[in-house]
């Protein structure tokens, strides 16, 4: 994925768009905003509050951010939101707030002690184009700049909506969540004294509703929090957002199995070498494709309740399984 407009990107996402898909425009639409947004907050002048922004930092967390990346997360905020009525400016902020949770993550998990890897969205990774040092920080950055966005009477006029996300992204990307899972991640993986993490299905099932699903789940459920939706509609999107978490790490273990680097904009070919549990690992290439079907279905069968204005997210869960990128 060297090509780096938000036009570009999506030609590249897919084998071929499907038929009715307003899927991809409107994909496409979300990352040109997000681009803007994050271009914006990530200025180099400091606000309120803050002393100074140092310039090697801002243009690491410039780096890590901004100028790729399918902005799936983003995405399905807005469009969680859209089914609220929940105006674009509000949901496109809390799409840039966890889209700094995710781009911190990639940092980190491209780290030398983490997955060691050279190529992220095409270009060097952050540590490889900065250093360690910086690219940890960078990270760190991103991460607290995050809980900023959401702070902001600019997401919401509700203090209660601001501090509700707040929890629920704190609770998404830590502990028991995005790191918890990369913890585990690595410790399936052997690199700690205690020697491998051995992990049945149901155990990777876990580590991967976790690493990768926690913050998409927050994605589908943000949409909610901020219409300030019924239990039932939340609800709704919280299976939603977790069929679709568990079919996004499958495909992207496939796609370690399956794809192409220069399409996938990242090093191919690694986990199994690496001795990642991966459900792909487990159950074989067929079978974990069979696997990701079903939870496309549960994905969505999880929409009945909002009918045809559910239509592009369940657009959103196909692209998930088929995506090429
Ligand atoms: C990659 O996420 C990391 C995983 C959780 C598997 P994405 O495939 O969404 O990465 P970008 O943001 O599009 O580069
Ligand atoms: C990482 O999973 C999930 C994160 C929390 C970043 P991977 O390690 O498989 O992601 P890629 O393949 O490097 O994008
Ligand atoms: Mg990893
Ligand atoms: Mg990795
Ligand atoms: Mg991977």
């Amino acid at each position: 994925m060297a090509t780096k407009t938000p036009k570009a990107l999506a030609a590249n996402l897919v084998a071929s768009a499907g038929p009715e898909d307003a899927f991809l425009p409107r994909l496409t639409a979300v990352a040109t905003d997000m681009e803007a947004l994050l271009d914006r907050l990530l200025g180099s002048e400091a606000v309120d509050g803050e002393v100074a922004r140092p310039p090697r930092l801002m243009q690491a967390m410039r780096y890590a951010s901004l100028g790729g990346g399918k902005r799936l997360r983003p995405f399905l905020v807005v469009e969680t939101a859209a089914l609220f009525n929940v105006r674009r400016e509000r949901a496109l902020m809390v799409g840039a707030a966890l889209e700094c949770v995710h781009c911190y993550s990639l940092a980190h998990d491209d780290l030398p002690a983490m997955d060691n890897d050279a190529l992220r969205r095409g270009q060097p990774t952050a540590h490889r184009k900065f250093d360690d040092a910086t690219a940890i920080l960078a990270g760190d950055g991103l991460l607290t700049y995050a809980f900023d966005i959401l702070s902001r009477a600019e997401t919401h006029p509700s203090a209660a909506v601001r501090i509700a996300l707040v929890a629920l992204l704190a609770r998404a990307a830590g502990l028991g969540g995005m790191v918890g899972g990369q913890m585990l991640d690595l410790a399936a993986e052997g690199r700690f004294a205690e020697g491998p993490l051995a992990l049945d299905e149901t155990e990777v099932t876990t580590l991967q509703a976790m690493k990768t699903g926690a913050l998409l789940r927050f994605a589908c459920l943000a949409g909610a929090v901020l219409g300030e939706a019924s239990a039932d509609a939340r609800r709704a999107l919280d299976e939603y957002g977790s069929a679709l978490g568990r079919a996004f790490q499958i495909a992207d273990d496939l796609l370690d199995v399956e794809g192409d680097v220069a399409m996938v904009g990242k090093s191919t070919g690694k986990d199994a070498a690496a001795g990642k549990a991966t459900l792909v690992g487990i159950l074989g290439t067929a079978n974990a494709k069979a696997h990701l079907a079903s939870l496309v279905t549960q994905a969505e069968t999880a929409l009945a309740p909002f009918g045809r204005d559910a239509a592009v997210l369940k657009a959103a869960a196909h692209f998930v399984a088929e995506r090429r990128a």
